[in-house]
């Protein structure tokens, strides 16, 4: 999520540059950086947002440059790590966005033909490859260059001897191109440049351009011409910021099928060596609030099933007052921000106790992350919504990864049946995609349901956390009441309020839940509540008991959390849409809650 930023025409360059990534601030930021060209390569970069490299800049002449504001994924936030990052001659100048899945490999092999390398990022090995590969021209040494990565990138690029010239490729990572009048401009999101150019050209996978102040040239992974037309923007730079997306928060559950495959691959599970892992607990406890806390509770699920390894789940603010365990669990601290007061406090318990801690965060460098002996990142990118849903669907994957990864520590899970999971993780995103299409059906459930005055959602065994998040996300954005029950406790009282007024969404997918599920169906639709059942694709029963059947593809299992719980957001998010409530920013939020 990192924001990028290249120009070259008859302005000066560090002017639009500046604009243009303080443009990007909403996509996330914890270092900044620009290159201006002027024969030489001017850089200025450090840790800390727009405001201090502004304050840090000093007169930069020069008619192209690039410019980048980082969302660190490799490397903590430090000035050595920020882009731009300069080969050993300090003649090539690069920036990028994405994860380059190979660089270790990469890394290695560089430092052995007696490369220097500077900082702790993937990016970096870019840079030291195109200086190996060039011989005169940026576009030829780009081109040799991608051949040689495996990942996510939207890279831009600038050599001192060619000047006015910048050069970009892209796989997987957003590039756009503005064109503009004896100008040019290149962005990984079209708000940095939208104030000068309204005329795009969106790059596409594997597509490297050329900008010249006069000339715009494309040209495939092949080295084949590609011809595009520009487009015009018909957004403004607010719109634009949100994609086109009425709220962030639609933007960002949008964006999940893209971080599911990201943390994936940060996961490391797509290589041989990538299960080892040297933690072979006996018990896990797990502790944090809110949805990280379900996600903690889906992981319960995940760590006992591949790992066997007995897991419990605690409220973070409840487990300073737990009584000391007897076993020495490996604590989990789950946590999207890193910040939040509750759960730094029982880690800190949990240390003091002596216990192994672990923390699964997504942003890089918080406190959290420096108190904790193990850090396992998502990288669900700036989630700028306070519901959280990218963050919490890659905590699902996190745990996912770790349950693996423990199970073959521990050797309770075969090589082969891990491998045989990790395929099917890899295909979540796809998955994803199909529920995504599918909103028109949820929408109109929205509509439905939207004038509830009260809801339950049921779920049982590893989708009972699901439901209580389910029920989080409607709470917190359409301002209805809403409950998360295990659906075999209904009728131990809560069934009470059961009435036709009260419609309940209940995941009935074809685990061993389903038969009882069934049950609990009938149990309220009895009362004369409106159900939504949440079933796997195929199920021919569940639309006998259920008033509305929304479908999931059929995955594993211990998969299926992270599929109805896109369901979950969606449904959430089209009743606040609907009663037009202020979904960014729900009342009396926050975005990381750093009080006890
Ligand atoms: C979730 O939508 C809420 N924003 C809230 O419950 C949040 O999950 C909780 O405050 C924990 O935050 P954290 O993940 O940053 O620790």
């Amino acid at each position: 999520m990192c924001g990028i930023i290249g120009y070259t025409g008859n302005r000066q360059a560090r002017d639009v540059i500046i604009s243009g990534l303080k443009r990007l601030e909403y996509r996330g930021y914890d270092s900044a950086g620009i290159v201006i060209g002027n024969g030489s390569i001017q850089l200025v970069k450090d840790k800390g947002g727009m405001a201090n490299l502004e304050s840090i800049l000093p007169e930069m002449k020069g008619q192209y440059g690039i410019g980048h504001t980082r969302w660190a994924t490799h490397g903590p936030p430090l000035k050595k790590n920020s882009h731009p990052h300069l080969d050993c001659k300090e003649e090539i100048a690069l920036i990028h966005n994405g994860i380059i899945e190979n660089n270790m490999a990469l890394r290695e092999e560089l430092i052995q033909r007696g490369h220097k390398f500077k900082s702790d990022t993937d990016t970096e090995v870019i840079v030291h490859l195109l200086e190996e590969l060039y011989h005169g021209n940026l576009e030829e040494a780009i081109l040799k260059t991608v051949a040689r990565l495996e990942g996510s990138y939207a890279i831009a690029a600038i050599h001192a001897k060619e000047k006015g010239k910048i050069v970009g490729a892209r796989n997987i990572s957003p590039l756009v191109v503005g064109i503009g009048k004896k100008e040019n401009f290149l962005a990984s999101d079209v708000p940095a440049i939208l104030e000068y150019t309204d005329r795009m050209i969106y790059l596409l996978d594997e597509e490297i351009v050329t900008l010249l102040k006069d000339e715009v040239k494309i040209m495939d992974f092949q080295g084949k011409p590609v011809k595009r037309n520009w487009q015009k923007v018909e957004m403004n730079i607010e719109g634009a910021e949100k994609s086109g997306y009425e709220h962030f928060m639609l933007k960002e559950i949008f964006e999940q099928p893209d971080v599911i495959m990201d943390t994936f691959i940060g996961a490391n599970l797509n290589t041989e060596n990538g299960y080892s892992l040297n933690l072979k607990p006996d018990t896990i406890k797990i502790i944090a609030c809110g949805t990280s806390y379900h996600a903690g509770y889906v992981g319960k699920y995940m760590f006992e099933e591949f790992a066997h390894v007995p897991t419990t789940v605690e409220i973070a603010s409840e487990y300073r007052f737990s009584s000391i365990t007897t076993s020495n669990p490996l604590i989990i601290g789950v946590s999207q921000s890193g910040e939040t007061s509750d759960t730094l406090v029982a880690l800190r318990i949990a240390k003091k106790r002596g216990l192994n801690t672990l923390g699964i965060v997504n942003i890089v460098g918080s406190t959290i992350t420096r108190e904790v002996d193990h850090v396992f990142y998502t990288r669900a990118g700036l989630e700028v919504g306070v519901a959280a849903t990218k963050t919490y669907i890659t905590q699902l994957i996190a745990l996912l990864a770790l349950a693996i990864k423990i199970g073959v520590a521990k050797e309770t899970l075969g090589i082969d049946d891990a491998r045989y999971l990790s395929n099917q993780l890899r295909k979540l995103p796809k998955h994803v995609r199909t529920i995504l299409d599918g909103s028109e059906q949820i929408i109109q459930l929205a509509e439905e349901i939207s004038k509830s005055k009260s809801m339950f959602f049921l779920g049982r065994n590893m989708n009972f956390p699901v439901a209580l998040e389910g029920a989080l996300k409607m709470k917190e954005i359409s301002y209805i009441h809403a409950e998360g029950y295990p659906g075999g406790e209904l009728k131990h009282g809560p069934l009470a309020l059961v009435t036709k007024e009260t419609p309940v969404i209940a995941i009935a997918v074809k685990d061993q839940t389903y038969e009882k599920m069934l049950g609990n169906i009938g149990e309220v639709s009895a009362r004369g509540a409106t159900v939504i059942g949440i079933g796997t694709e195929g199920d021919t029963e569940l639309p006998k008991y259920a008033d509305h059947v929304i479908y999931i593809p059929k995955v594993p299992p211990l998969f299926t959390p992270v599929l109805v719980s896109v369901v979950m957001q969606l449904l959430a998010y089209h009743v606040a849409n609907v009663l037009g409530c202020e979904i960014d920013k729900p009342r009396h939020l926050a975005k990381s809650v750093t009080v006890e």
